[in-house]
């Protein structure tokens, strides 16, 4: 709600990391929301906010049950009221993602996933593609918010291979999260990005990894911290993908 009646309000925009990591003030009153609201309910557990983390607060991933926000996924589509815009919270527990939950915040939808019980958008039980065969695969991405040259010609080649493996087509969205439901929901077969951070992909990885898929860093298993991930419906996809790909070092969020 917060969220919704912000779009339509004039918007403090600033930028964070880069010029094109834009932050508004409602970033900071969900993510204020959410915490103090959780931190009622669980006085003991920790928190891992983007927000908090632009800030200064340490980025750090313990044993101790953490919870993993994304206040508003998606901040340029929120400045400009490009209707793909979501909050994303994931928690975890002895550093293993218990717990997914990703509010699609213009149209409602809600994807809800709980390790060993499935995943659900809107209650109903989401399931991923089983294509094997890349060429016949819709792949999802994200720019991230380095621009300088040197990046962009490494992701624009990375493009370049995928649509030319050759796939069915890439896609871009302007929220990592949504384009990661995406995944676990079937409609696209793989996504990959170097440069999101672990909120975009705590609550994520849960609800595709209920729904079948698979969920890890580019060169292993998953590293919440590595901001680098490949998601898909199917091993055999996401092996294909990350073949094709060149990395982009964004460094780690536990250590920058
Ligand atoms: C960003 C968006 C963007 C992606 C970035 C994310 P934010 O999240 O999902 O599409 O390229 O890597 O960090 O900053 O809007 O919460």
């Amino acid at each position: 709600i917060v969220v919704q009646s912000a779009v339509k309000q004039e918007k403090q925009v600033s930028s964070k990391s880069t010029p094109t990591d834009l932050v508004t003030e409602t970033d900071h009153q969900v993510e204020e929301l959410i915490i103090s609201t959780l931190r009622e309910k669980y006085p003991t557990h920790r928190f891992i906010g983007e927000e908090s983390s632009a800030a200064g607060v340490k980025c750090e991933l313990t044993d101790d049950p953490t919870w993993i926000i994304d206040p508003i996924d998606g901040t340029c589509n929120f400045v400009h009221s490009f209707p793909m815009v979501a909050v994303s919270i994931g928690f975890a527990v002895r550093k293993e993602l218990e717990l997914g939950v990703i509010y699609h915040c213009f149209d409602g939808t809600l994807y809800t996933a709980r390790k060993g019980h499935g995943a659900f958008c809107n209650g109903v039980r989401l399931q991923v593609s089983k294509e094997k065969d890349v060429s016949k695969a819709l792949i999802l991405t994200e720019i991230g918010a380095k621009r300088d040259p040197a990046t962009l010609d490494i992701f624009l080649g990375n493009m370049k291979k995928l649509l030319s493996a050759p796939t069915h087509g890439v896609r871009i969205i302007g929220s990592s999260t949504l384009a990661l439901c995406h995944i676990a929901s079937g409609a696209a077969e793989a996504y990959y990005q170097y440069g999101l951070h672990c909120w975009d992909i705590a609550a994520a990885a849960v609800i595709i990894r209920e729904a079948g898929g698979h969920v890890m860093d580019t060169t292993g298993p998953l590293d919440l911290m590595s901001r680098r991930v490949v998601a898909a419906g199917t091993r055999e996809i996401a092996d294909c993908v990350v073949k094709q790909l060149q990395p982009i070092n964004y460094g780690r969020d536990d250590t920058d």
